[in-house]
């Protein structure tokens, strides 16, 4: 599968990274179109079960997208969201997926190039790593509940 139709998810803090991926929009940058952007009041409201439910609902990658270290509007809301991903890292390779399906990026408002860079950096990740194994694994339970129902 092409990584452009491959789904990534952004958590994206609505003062920082949500600002840089509209002014991307303003500024017509292209980016992969394939990415899915959720807004966070502050990344600091990450919680693990939200990353891997995103990961269980289809995700190929997922990325949260915070202020620039020091500047969180919450303190050290993205600080505490760097230690969950980190964290789920783990918890995203016990599932059996690679841990670079998962990353944290900080921005600013202004840094339109950055939001399409953490894409980019997203995308050029799937086209190593090919799509989620989750995703393989659902087709998969979706075959055999068609065959289950003609059956
Ligand atoms: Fe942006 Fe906390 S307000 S990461």
């Amino acid at each position: 599968m092409n990584a452009d139709r491959m789904k990534i998810i952004a958590f994206a803090c609505t003062y920082c990274a949500y600002n840089a991926a509209d002014l991307a929009g303003s500024m017509r940058l292209q980016y992969p179109h394939n990415v899915r952007i959720v807004k966070l009041l502050c990344t600091g409201k990450i919680e693990p079960i939200l990353i891997l439910e995103a990961f269980r609902h289809g995700a190929d990658a997922v990325f949260v997208a915070g202020c620039m270290e020091g500047e969180c509007h919450f303190v050290e809301g993205n600080l505490r969201a760097r230690q969950i991903v980190d964290h789920t890292k783990h918890l995203v390779e016990e599932a059996g997926m690679d841990p670079r399906r998962l990353e944290m990026f900080n921005m600013s408002a202004s840094m339109a190039q950055k939001f399409v860079q953490a894409v980019r950096t997203m995308t050029e990740r799937l086209e190593e790593l090919g799509p989620s194994p989750l995703r393989e694994a659902d087709n998969d339970r979706s075959v055999e509940r068609t065959g289950q129902s003609v059956s």
